[in-house]
């Protein structure tokens, strides 16, 4: 919101940002994506405008609620899977191990964001994978009344998208099952609710900011470490059942 701000307030002013967050820290602000949720969905309003600096020190972490860490480490998975295994691996070791290794964490997820957001800024290639889970993600979110943190929802759109990119073939069953394990790991939600209307969830992800009604591109594993832009025009082959 304040890096929004900072954007318009006379056409823009430099910002900086002080992530105290691990989500915030190896995601949000990083890549100069600012702005804000109307009631309509996620991001409505919102700039490009990179801060001058982003300082994030791990120790803020340690005030963090349990359930704010778990959130933001969905979001160090999506790190893992888009590029870097290793990573991917480390969460595998569950909240414990993350606790004890927050500086190596945040290192690495930050270096994976870094490098795709250096390639393309704006957003017209490959950053898009950096929307891993979200396409799916965003809509549970929404769906939940924002009940569900960021992460978790982006978690339960990790793991349905995986499973699509499955039944699509092209990521293999054991990558289902990674991407799941380590998501058991530390703990986070794997399943959309079941009480949850699937009709909503279709109608939040068509309405989520400026994708085309008709084909939603979709970020989609297809082993760790490498994913896939791939258009969807069936949006309830995605969800399943
Ligand atoms: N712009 C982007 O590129 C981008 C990327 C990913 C996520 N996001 C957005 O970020 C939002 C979530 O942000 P968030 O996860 O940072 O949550 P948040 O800013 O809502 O903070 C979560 C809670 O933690 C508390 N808190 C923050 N730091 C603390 C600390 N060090 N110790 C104790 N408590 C602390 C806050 O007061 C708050 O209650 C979502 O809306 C998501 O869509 C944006």
């Amino acid at each position: 919101m304040a890096g929004f701000a900072a954007s318009t307030y006379m056409r823009g002013i430099n910002w900086i940002a002080v992530p105290t967050t691990l989500l915030s820290m190896v995601d949000a602000s990083l890549g100069g994506k600012t702005g804000f949720d109307l009631p309509e969905g996620k991001n409505l309003v919102g700039a490009f405008y990179p801060p001058k600096l982003v300082l994030a020190d791990p120790s803020l972490l340690l005030t963090l609620s349990d359930r704010e860490l778990r959130s933001g480490m969905a979001e160090v998975v999506k790190h893992g899977i888009i590029s870097d295994p290793e990573l991917f691996a480390m969460c595998n070791r569950g909240m414990d191990w993350v606790k004890g290794n927050l500086e190596e964490v945040v290192k690495r997820a930050m270096a994976v964001k870094i490098k795709v957001i250096e390639e393309d800024p704006y957003e017209k290639g490959f950053r898009a994978a950096l929307n891993l889970g979200h396409t799916v993600g965003h809509a549970v979110e929404l769906v939940s009344k924002f009940e569900l943190r960021h992460g978790e929802a982006i978690a339960i759109g990790m793991l349905v998208e995986a499973a699509y990119s499955a039944r699509v073939g092209l990521a293999t069953s054991g990558v289902v099952r990674a991407v799941q394990d380590s998501l058991s790991a530390l703990n986070l939600p794997i399943a959309i609710p079941k009480e949850m209307p699937r009709e909503e969830i279709i109608h939040a992800m068509r309405m989520d900011k400026k994708k085309n009604a008709k084909v939603i591109r979709f970020a989609l594993p297809v082993e760790i470490g490498k994913v896939e832009l791939v258009d969807v025009a069936d949006l309830e082959m995605v969800i399943g059942d």
